[in-house]
């Protein structure tokens, strides 16, 4: 009887035996192992066109170029697979210097960026999502993603379809649409939006916007899906309480409750140890009392942006006021 050993692939290493018995037959047995747990457990959403999306990933806002080639390297190594980046964040050089280093191969990734108001109509929005590309180095990005409703976001998002066809974008979508905001570009566009990026948390669970999206198949992704801390959220009792029962924190608890709704947070942090903390939420499920319970800790509004009726908002994005 003789055995053979072959790894293949960088990630998940498939190891076969031949075992060749005195009669000449042969059996192979197959199996994977793969270093890190992390990247075995992921659960994936399917899109409305069948692209597969990691169920959590890593956010970069507010990083500078060179943290964020840290952080996403960091982050790559814990097991996302998933990185949420945006031409306002001024950022996208540190991700594609990461995504050149971290030795993944690039369709092990799922790459998001998105189209600034500065950049909105199609010709410009065109000539950013070449940008983006470049500073990203990669020839597609997995999602692309018009980031605030304002400007020319019809010329936008047909600059992202032309960039779908094209094979520069996987799949397109939406970043703070609401209501009419989201119909709108829903019915009248050739490609329903795929993805959804609303501030979504355990205080503003946007069950009206779920149940909206819902008809056009498109998935809703969190952004601030920690509350960025605020209204107490690391402190929280109620959130305190379902964790001790599993032996996890707050943020595991939060993200835990979001990815079983099959809503995808990328929750952001520039620690390595809170990286690995953020991700390790796959091995729990919450109890139906548990669910409800958190049901309740919804305000029923946002606690960030108000993209309804915050008219100062409007007036700060658009320039028309300093940022306060
Ligand atoms: N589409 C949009 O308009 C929009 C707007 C905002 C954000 N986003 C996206 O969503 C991502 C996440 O949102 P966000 O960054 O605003 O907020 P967030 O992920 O809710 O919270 C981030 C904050 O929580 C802290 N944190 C993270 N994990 C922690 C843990 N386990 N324990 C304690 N503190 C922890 C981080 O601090 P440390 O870094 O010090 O750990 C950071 O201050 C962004 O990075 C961005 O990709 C999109």
């Amino acid at each position: 009887m003789k055995f053979a050993l072959a790894p293949q692939g960088s990630e998940a290493h498939l190891y076969y035996f031949l075992i060749l018995t005195g009669q000449k037959r042969i059996f192979i047995i197959t199996f994977a192992i793969n270093s890190n747990p992390n990247v075995t457990r992921m659960k994936t959403i399917q899109l409305n066109n069948g692209v597969e999306m990691p169920a959590l990933g890593f956010g970069v806002f507010r990083l500078s170029p060179a943290e964020c080639e840290r952080c996403v390297l960091d982050a790559i190594e814990m097991g996302y697979r998933s990185i949420d980046t945006a031409q306002d964040y001024k950022n996208e050089e540190g991700v594609g210097a990461a995504i050149k280093k971290c030795g993944i191969p690039r369709d092990r990734l799922f790459i998001t960026t998105k189209v600034w108001i500065s950049n909105a109509g199609e010709q410009r929005a065109s000539l950013s999502i070449e940008e983006s590309l470049r500073k990203l180095r990669t020839d597609y990005v997995d999602l692309l993603l018009v980031h605030e409703p304002y400007g020319d976001c019809y010329g936008t998002y047909r600059a992202m379809e032309k960039a779908y066809q094209a094979g520069k974008a996987r799949a397109i979508g939406l970043s703070n649409f609401y209501n009419v905001r989201f119909i709108d570009i829903a019915e009248h566009m050739d490609v329903k939006p795929a993805v959804l990026q609303l501030e979504t948390h355990v205080f503003a669970q946007q069950r009206a916007m779920r149940a909206l999206i819902r008809d056009y198949g498109t998935r809703l992704m969190a952004w601030g899906p920690l509350a960025q801390g605020r209204h107490g959220f690391f402190e929280n009792e109620t959130l305190k309480a379902i964790g001790a029962k599993y032996g996890k924190t707050n943020a595991q608890v939060a993200l835990n409750w979001l990815v079983s709704q099959d809503i995808m947070p990328v929750p952001k942090t520039s620690h390595k140890e809170r990286m690995a903390s953020n991700l390790d939420i796959f091995d729990f499920e919450l109890s139906s009392e548990g669910m409800e319970a958190i049901g309740r800790l919804d305000q029923g509004e946002t606690l960030i942006n108000d993209f309804n009726k915050d008219i100062d908002l409007a007036q700060m994005f658009l320039g028309l006021k300093p940022w306060s």
